[in-house]
């Protein structure tokens, strides 16, 4: 069964609650949610696995570690994800970088996919997706099941707000994706909005509201 990682780190917190604030603008959002990813990927970076290998110190040969194997993937789904990318490569700057494109349709909420493109080794990485909202989860699910067409080695969901209907339908949908969330929020209003959330996060990333 999937885990599920709450992040409850002061300083998510903290900077979660200047995100929230509309009063925010769209230059301090991006920031924000570039260090709150980085911050999350700190987290759900911890299990990749080490190998030992001998390196010569100006003083003696030492037995150190490094990632083992090829490291990750990261993959934002369009557009809000993309500003969560910054922050992870701050951290693991050698992985790649796949894109999904989705959006939600206004009407139905169902995820509609207008571009797909991923690592051409991705079935030797660990793939990280991105998206700051999980809101009916629509979007997570359909992304994932693209990704798994492609049979990475194992995959984790990222985000930094989810609602509660969402979360347990991702879970419900791909039981094997371990997930990090920054907030666990109230519930979804009738237009699909997480309560109290920060709204839009396209439009707050983007200025395009
Ligand atoms: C937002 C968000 C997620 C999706 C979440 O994207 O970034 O991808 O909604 O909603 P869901 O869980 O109900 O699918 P949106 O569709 O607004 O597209 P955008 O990022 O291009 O603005
Ligand atoms: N997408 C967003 O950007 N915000 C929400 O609250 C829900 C979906």
């Amino acid at each position: 069964m999937a885990k599920v990682m709450i992040m409850e780190h002061p300083l998510i917190q903290h900077k979660l609650t200047f995100l929230r604030n509309e009063k925010t603008t769209s230059m301090e959002f991006r920031s924000l949610v570039s260090e709150i990813a980085m911050l999350m990927c700190y987290e759900a970076t911890r299990d990749l696995p080490l190998k030992e290998i001998e390196t010569k110190t100006p003083v003696a040969v030492a037995k150190t570690k490094v990632i083992a194997g090829k490291k990750l993937a990261f993959v934002p789904i369009l557009r809000a994800g993309l500003g969560m990318v910054d922050g992870v490569l701050a951290l693991v700057p050698s992985a790649r970088v796949g894109h999904i494109g989705l959006y939600r349709d206004p009407e139905t909420l169902m995820p509609v996919e207008y571009y797909c493109k991923l690592p051409a080794d991705i079935e030797e990485r660990e793939v990280i997706v991105l998206d700051p909202m999980l809101a009916t989860g629509g979007s997570a699910i359909d992304a994932i099941s693209q990704i798994k067409k492609r049979s990475p080695k194992d995959i984790k969901f990222m985000c930094i707000i989810a609602a509660p209907e969402g979360l347990e339908a991702l879970k419900n949908a791909h039981p094997d994706v371990d997930i990090y969330v920054g907030a666990l929020d109230d519930h979804l209003n009738d237009h699909g909005y997480i309560v109290p959330g920060l709204g839009d996060a396209g439009d707050r990333i983007f200025g395009t509201k």
